[in-house]
């Protein structure tokens, strides 16, 4: 099978083994690394791919003036530093990625706006953590990246997001094109592929929005203590339900249209898997109910969203019957 075009990402990978080579904690890392990555992205046939990565060859070369990943909008270049007819072409490219479900972005004027304001999210999220600045940080599940920019916008000096999404894999090295030099990567793991740190990980790891989408949660949640560094922080973000520590919801089939939901536990039941695995200073620093403006169909995103997900004579519940969705986020530390 010969692979087109690759070399964009191939170029960006050589820069993180790189800096990984030079941690001597992480440095073990390569011995598997850079062989997972090679078959994850290109060791199975797959029907989009090539035109995936034909699009990120085509990009008009432009030059950002500047950038900013600290408002709700991550913003890379500005609408003067292309021509409209620049702009009309990278627009059209990134049409490829449609649909754009994790954002906002604005790529030289372009305005991405997508069906999740996970600008909400991280507002929820940033007051109640360690400062950023200066960690190295692992964000699980990161989609199309939009949080892994608002964690460089916090300053921190290396962030890495893994997501087993080729798409979302493709939607990210769209931005990350026209920011070469940002220490930021993307590697299309699961985290079940991630190796024991042996509690010389990271310093910050974030899942938000995976958990129920593993049968087995607490495996997950070992994966991520086996990516900290000792005093660590977790930042995990998940759908919960209402109810004490002996209280889960497992839909019988589908939650919210979702096919692949298992677990939705109460925070108490939450807070009581993470003490079990050894977390300390566990706190639930935020539960809020998701709204039809947070996640709502756009011009970016055509499909069905929150709303038509949702009972149509009562927004507390799901189509299926189950409670609307509800968010928690849990901080705690290794
Ligand atoms: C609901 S999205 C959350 C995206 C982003 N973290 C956010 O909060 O907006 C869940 C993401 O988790 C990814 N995912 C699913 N299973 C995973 C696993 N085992 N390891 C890592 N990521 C996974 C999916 O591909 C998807 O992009």
């Amino acid at each position: 099978m010969s692979i087109e075009n690759r070399e964009l990402l191939d170029q960006q990978y050589a820069t993180l083994y790189e800096a990984l080579g030079q941690d001597e904690d992480f440095a073990f890392w390569l011995q598997s690394l850079p062989q997972q990555i090679e078959e994850l992205t290109f060791g199975k046939p797959h029907g989009k791919r090539q035109l995936w990565l034909d699009t990120l060859a085509a990009l008009p070369a432009l030059t950002a003036s500047d950038h900013d990943f600290t408002q709700g909008k991550v913003r890379i270049g500005q609408a003067g530093d292309c021509t409209d007819e620049q702009r009309a072409e990278l627009k059209q490219l990134l049409e490829t990625f449609i649909p754009w479900r994790k954002g906002p972005f604005e790529l030289f004027g372009i305005d991405i706006d997508t069906e999740w304001r996970s600008d909400w999210k991280w507002e929820r999220v940033i007051p109640h953590l360690s400062p950023l600045a200066g960690r190295r940080i692992l964000d699980v599940g990161c989609g199309s990246g939009y949080h892994l920019w608002r964690m460089l916008g916090e300053g921190a000096a290396q962030v890495i997001g893994i997501d087993p999404s080729l798409f979302f894999l493709m939607q990210f090295h769209s931005m990350k094109h026209y920011a070469p030099e940002a220490p930021v990567h993307f590697l299309p793991l699961r985290s079940e592929d991630l190796p024991d740190f042996s509690r010389k990980g990271f310093d910050t790891v974030f899942s938000m929005g995976v958990l129920y989408h593993r049968r087995s949660p607490l495996d997950h949640l070992q994966e991520l203590k086996n990516s900290l560094r000792d005093g660590g922080e977790l930042v995990l973000e998940t759908l919960v339900v209402d109810g004490d520590v002996h209280t889960a919801l497992m839909p019988e089939d589908r939650y919210g249209k979702m096919r692949n939901v298992w677990f939705i536990p109460s925070v108490a039941m939450l807070e009581l898997w993470l003490r079990r695995l050894g977390f300390r200073d566990i706190r639930a620093v935020d539960v809020t109910v998701t709204s039809t403006d947070e996640q709502r169909s756009t011009e970016w995103m055509r499909f069905e969203s929150l709303t038509n997900f949702l009972d149509p004579d009562d927004s507390t519940r799901t189509i299926e019957g189950y409670p609307a969705p509800k968010r928690a986020v849990i901080v705690a530390t290794l």
